[in-house]
């Protein structure tokens, strides 16, 4: 049942601390300072990856390929039905891994099955024991996310960003400090339970709820969970909603922004990135679109905004997750205000199995 929520999405939304526990559970070594992913133990690095996927899956994929290549991995994330016709050219020592939920998106498993019989090696990283692509694949990560009801991907989502982040700091060192990640990982699931506790995502979908478009703007790590956040929006709310690489909008969308336009920033970090996104705020602010950023605080950002949403401080690489979070939120308080049938969009199914 839904014990007590209004919805599956709420619920599966509010397990998250618990979905990423499991997902953890004997994979962080503290007192070794380790990060394991035992079913692994025999894969060697991977000399470049291939990750496919579809809809959310393919926002972890972007994510995982965004940490190799800062890895010094070349990688890069396709969308499983592009790949399937016009699959990239692999290496003797190419991996590709597919990121499925179910484990039995059609679109994915025909991707993966491309690449295995071009001789590549594969790796599944599902929700799904014994599904197809667990089956079908050499190696398999499972998310331990629990089961998900909720047609819009939610706690799995989460779950994949960080078994992907698991999975990569495995294979090849993402970061030259591991223990820093470390903690940042073990602190995680209670950080998610700051961000369900204290969140203003009620407030702010209610300041918002009578605009027809809205805009997610992010770099780096954040860039996917603006896609996300579009994503999730218009599957739930049936608002036109659209994500994109802040550094794009000069590059067309922002003709698209007005006053009416809410656009959605992700800013973390005090880096470049967080610089560079926060030039791209003031050309939004200057054509007067009400900005919602979502931050962390160790920048200027919030200064810019009209409404902020507040994420505990945390890894650059675990940041994503916290952001993430805020949005699902901001979409499912639309959705429920204009009392849309959340855990069961029109024309959407849970697990597609025809291409
Ligand atoms: C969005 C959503 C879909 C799935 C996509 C892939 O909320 O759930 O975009 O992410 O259909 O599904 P899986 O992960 O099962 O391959």
């Amino acid at each position: 049942g839904k014990s007590g929520y209004d919805h599956y999405m709420l619920k599966e939304i509010n397990e998250q601390p618990d979905a990423l526990r499991q997902c953890l559970s004997g994979r962080l070594d503290e007192l070794e300072g380790t990060i394991e992913i035992e079913e692994l133990s025999d894969l060697p690095a991977p000399g470049s990856v291939h990750l496919v996927a579809c809809g959310t899956s393919y926002h972890a994929a972007m994510y995982a390929a965004t940490l190799l290549r800062e890895a010094g991995v070349p990688a890069a994330a396709h969308l499983a039905s592009e790949y399937a016709t016009a699959p990239a050219p692999l290496a003797e020592d190419t991996l590709v891994v597919g990121i499925s939920q179910s484990g039995e998106t059609a679109d994915t498993l025909t991707a993966l099955r491309e690449a295995r019989a071009r001789g590549a090696r594969t790796l599944a990283v599902t929700n799904q024991v014994s599904s197809t692509a667990a089956r079908e694949c050499d190696d398999v990560v499972y998310i331990r996310a629990g089961p998900e009801i909720g047609v819009a991907a939610t706690k799995t989502f989460s779950s994949q960003l960080v078994a992907s982040l698991l999975l990569v700091e495995d294979l090849v060192d993402v970061v030259d400090d591991l223990d820093p990640l470390i903690e940042a990982l073990r602190d995680l699931p209670g950080a998610v339970q700051e961000v369900l506790d204290t969140t203003d995502a009620r407030e702010v979908a209610a300041e918002i709820s009578g605009s027809d478009a809205f805009f997610f703007i992010g770099r780096g790590g954040q860039f996917p969970v603006a896609l996300e956040g579009a994503l999730k929006c218009k599957e739930i709310s049936y608002e036109h909603a659209e994500g994109f690489a802040a550094g794009e909008l000069k590059h067309g969308p922002l003709a698209l922004v007005t006053s009416e336009t809410p656009v959605f920033a992700i800013v973390t970090g005090d880096g470049e990135r967080a610089r560079k996104t926060i030039s791209n705020i003031k050309e939004v602010e200057a054509r007067d679109a009400p900005v919602v950023v979502v931050t962390d605080g160790r920048s200027e950002a919030a200064r810019y905004a009209d409404l902020v949403l507040e994420i505990p401080d945390t890894h650059p690489l675990t940041a994503p997750v916290l952001a993430n979070v805020q949005l699902q939120l901001v979409s499912y308080h639309l959705a429920n205000d204009l009392g849309r049938p959340i855990d069961k969009p029109r024309n959407l199914a849970k697990s597609v199995t025809v291409e």
